[in-house]
């Protein structure tokens, strides 16, 4: 028996180090036990390393370091045994593992995804900074007790959230801290570390007693989005009693004044003049094919329309296809695309779940010598070419849609939408679905240095990571 040690036992660095040395020695996963941080054992002080027998690491699907990511980050303490056994099975010539959703060990896997990703959800959600004054300064402390080791993948979320601000995020195994500049890790703390009150409390009352809906109360949901085991750390709790008991009475008030005139800039994308085409996504993709609503058809090759599993859970809506896309007449087949694959693939999620298409349909560029240089469609472009992507949502009808890039962005949310204030977050439509923006990866491209761009690269995985807890 093989007794391997693990310093972080959530840290897919070091166990993917340590498992491929075991693979490489061809270590059965019956003979290992795995262990967290204790000394001694297997690559800790005493046992070391069993002698390669292999030449080569055996190749293994990119989704499954994805799907290892996030099932480190569970707390089943089975989590490192279980994930040897299915890179020991990949490597061992069942490489359709990852496929066999019914497989006991991919099955599991796939709860501890969706585990983890509702906790992380629920972090999201529930987090509540409070104000300390620290001599002339303030920093903000937020306590919480998530169920999995989620604190190193939820950090960068507000980092995004609460730039300006320094914070310290407190949790019993973790703790997360940005100094505007800088976000670091540190041990597990305790619930006495963060203060319990303050003035913002008051306000981030008042703010919930204004923006809560009395129409849209809906007690069953409310507990089950909102267990009552975080109630004790969330400010607006004592007022929920309190609002459920007005809200019927509020509600009826709301219905007899008269209808108020939206907020232009905030109002959703208009969609009422939109005439959607009929048929199947094949019949619609036919009818696009010689649409003249706007005038890029002329010097384009062809119509790119959407394309995937017409009954997709997720679609993903980027802007306009490029060079490539309107050759080969598909949606992110160019750079663009390759890094989109790429990183989906690190993300743990399968392209061929999903239907994707554009915003526009066809390419717009600009001649110069013998390149083709794209420009971004206008307004009018984009307006023209909506029915189409109205269509294809009520044809796939997915669960939620996922756009890359502020055009997409602003054609679900509406044109107030900032993408890199509220990327990377399920935000929910009034249809019912939910949709996340995220950056488009030609962004990514475009980023001068190589920092950036792997700093930038690794969010844009993050933020497509979250599809996954849709596709399992
Ligand atoms: N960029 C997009 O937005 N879509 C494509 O299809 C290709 C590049």
């Amino acid at each position: 028996m093989y007794a391997v040690t693990l310093d972080d036992p959530s840290d897919l660095a070091e166990w993917r180090a340590k498992a491929r040395a075991l693979l490489m020695a061809d270590v059965d996963p019956a003979q290992v036990t795995w262990q967290a941080g204790a000394a001694g054992g297997l690559f800790g002080s005493d046992e070391g390393l069993p002698a390669p027998v292999r030449t080569g690491m055996p190749a293994v699907p990119r989704a499954f370091l994805g799907l290892a990511d996030t099932v480190l980050a569970h707390t089943d303490p089975r989590r490192h045994a279980t994930l040897y056994r299915m890179l020991w099975r990949l490597a061992h010539g069942e490489k359709a593992l990852l496929r066999i959703a019914t497989d006991d060990d991919v099955a599991w896997a796939h709860g501890c995804i969706k585990q983890v990703n509702r906790d992380m959800h629920k972090m999201k959600a529930f987090v509540r900074f409070r104000e300390v004054r620290l001599d002339d300064d303030t920093v903000y402390v937020a306590w919480f007790e998530p169920e999995h080791d989620i604190v190193p993948r939820v950090a960068p979320f507000f980092v995004r959230r609460f730039t300006g601000m320094r914070w310290s995020l407190l949790t019993p195994s973790r703790t997360a801290h940005w100094d505007g500049d800088t976000l670091s890790f540190g041990p597990g703390a305790h619930r006495a570390d963060a203060p319990s009150g303050d003035a913002l409390e008051d306000m981030w009352r008042t703010y919930y007693a204004s923006i809560f809906n009395p129409a849209r109360l809906k007690v069953d949901a409310m507990r089950r989005e909102m267990p009552v085991k975080y109630w004790k750390n969330l400010p607006e709790a004592r007022l929920i009693p309190e609002l459920v008991r007005d809200a019927l009475p509020r509600m009826q008030a709301m219905v007899l004044n008269q209808p108020t005139i939206p907020n232009r800039k905030i109002a959703a994308p208009q969609k009422a003049a939109v005439a959607v085409p009929e048929g199947s996504i094949a019949a619609l993709r036919a009818q696009a094919r010689d649409c003249r609503a706007c005038d890029l058809w002329k010097p384009a090759t062809q119509t790119v329309f959407g394309e995937g599993r017409t009954d997709a859970r997720i679609v993903v809506i980027g802007e306009q296809p490029g060079d490539q896309e309107d050759l080969a007449g598909k949606p992110f087949v160019g750079p663009a695309g390759k890094l989109f694959d790429r990183a989906l693939g690190d993300a743990g999620v399968d392209r061929d779940a999903l239907y994707v298409t554009n915003t526009v349909k066809h390419f717009k560029f600009e001649p110069r010598g013998k390149v083709r240089l794209h420009k971004r469609a206008n307004a009018q472009e984009q307006a023209a070419c909506r029915p189409w992507l109205v269509a294809e949502l009520d044809r796939v009808r997915p669960d939620a849609i996922v756009c890359l890039g502020a055009m997409a962005a602003q054609a679900v949310f509406g044109t107030s939408f900032r993408l890199m204030a509220q990327r990377g977050e399920w935000i929910d439509l009034p249809d019912g679905r939910r949709a996340m923006a995220t950056v488009h990866p030609s962004y990514l491209l475009r980023l001068p240095d190589a920092d950036a761009r792997e700093a930038g690269y690794a969010d844009f995985v993050r933020d497509l990571s979250l599809m996954r807890e849709l596709l399992v």
